[in-house]
């Protein structure tokens, strides 16, 4: 990098303030609620976004390791569906990690980077223009399961949407669809879609990747309670809520909870909440597709799906869709 030609002609950074008020509102009524609950996107404040990049780290949690063995294997093949000088665009990039091992091969027109934590998408997209000096990056910090803006100095080109990670595991049924729909809209006719879904498989080895023996996992989903005791005055006791993760079969999804040790009332901004010894809170679903369940639902989205890539032990699927 020199003078003449600085990072930040390249690298440019778009702030759509997601409203992280939202958190005090949806926490309160999420804690009054019968069952206790509280969304997932929570978990990623600057803390919560480098546990998420230590858990990605741990052996037990296959999905990063797998995955980019594929897109390592299969960069070319990938390459070749989707084409040159297109409008890549990734909602939640997180570290900005796995895009990396596809960007020699797509050589995008530019790369949109979106994410909730927007201190850590400033660093991310910064380290990412550093090491891929022709990349032009539009950085856009967002809640994409509210909005999916494209910043306004995007060039135009066929836009295509990444999604690794099985980030579309977090919704719902419904939810997904309507993610899809929009993604749909967003890259409009001919635009692509690239996405990395978690596929259903034994209990035992879903239920490992989600209790990894180093406890970054139970120290992420702990740290919603510590942001909460920061954020919004709580009390919580951390040594008094243990984290709880586990296969529903039934619904096809893991789940995360965080469980009361004993009898307690905890106090978030000022209202008084009381929990049974046992009693839950409900933090994460992380829903599991078989191939023919993810494309029927990419299908009823408008996507029409070209292609998808798995390992040998079938853990993980990737799809290419055009719509
Ligand atoms: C980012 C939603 C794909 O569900 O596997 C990992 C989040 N939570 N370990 C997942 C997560 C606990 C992850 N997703």
């Amino acid at each position: 990098m020199n003078a003449i030609c600085p990072k930040a002609t390249k690298v440019s950074f778009h702030d759509y303030q997601p409203e992280l008020d939202n958190f005090r509102q949806t926490v309160l009524n999420g804690l009054a609620h019968e069952h206790k609950q509280i969304p997932p996107k929570f978990f990623y404040d600057e803390r919560g976004s480098q546990l998420f990049e230590a858990i990605l780290e741990q052996p037990e949690y296959y999905v990063p390791h797998v995955e980019k063995q594929l897109y390592r294997d299969y960069a070319a093949d990938m390459a070749a569906l989707i084409g040159k000088d297109t409008v890549l665009i990734e909602p939640g990039s997180g570290s900005c990690e796995k895009v990396q091992l596809l960007l020699d091969a797509l050589r995008p027109a530019a790369y949109v980077p979106m994410d909730i934590s927007g201190d850590f998408l400033r660093q991310s997209a910064a380290t990412l223009g550093a090491a891929f000096p022709w990349l032009h990056v539009h950085a856009a910090c967002l809640d994409f399961t509210r909005e999916l803006h494209l910043p306004q100095n995007v060039p135009a080109g066929r836009r295509v949407v990444f999604i690794p990670g099985s980030s579309l595991g977090n919704f719902d049924l419904p939810e997904a669809q309507h993610f899809l729909f929009n993604i749909a809209q967003l890259v409009g006719k001919g635009g692509g879609l690239l996405i990395g879904v978690d596929r259903k498989k034994d209990k035992a080895v879903l239920e490992t990747a989600y209790n990894d023996a180093a406890g970054v996992t139970a120290a992420f989903n702990l740290n919603l309670l510590v942001r909460i005791n920061n954020e919004l005055e709580g009390t919580f006791d951390l040594e008094q809520f243990a984290h709880y993760a586990c296969y529903n079969a039934t619904m096809g999804r893991i789940e995360m909870h965080l469980t009361s040790l004993q009898d307690q009332s905890v106090q978030v901004a000022g209202r008084t909440f009381h929990f049974a010894q046992g009693e839950r809170i409900h933090t994460e679903n992380s829903y599991k597709y078989h191939p023919e369940e993810f494309i029927t639902l990419a299908t009823a989205a408008g996507f029409k799906c070209e292609q998808h890539w798995t390992d040998a032990a079938n853990l993980f699927g990737i799809y290419y869709c055009t719509v």
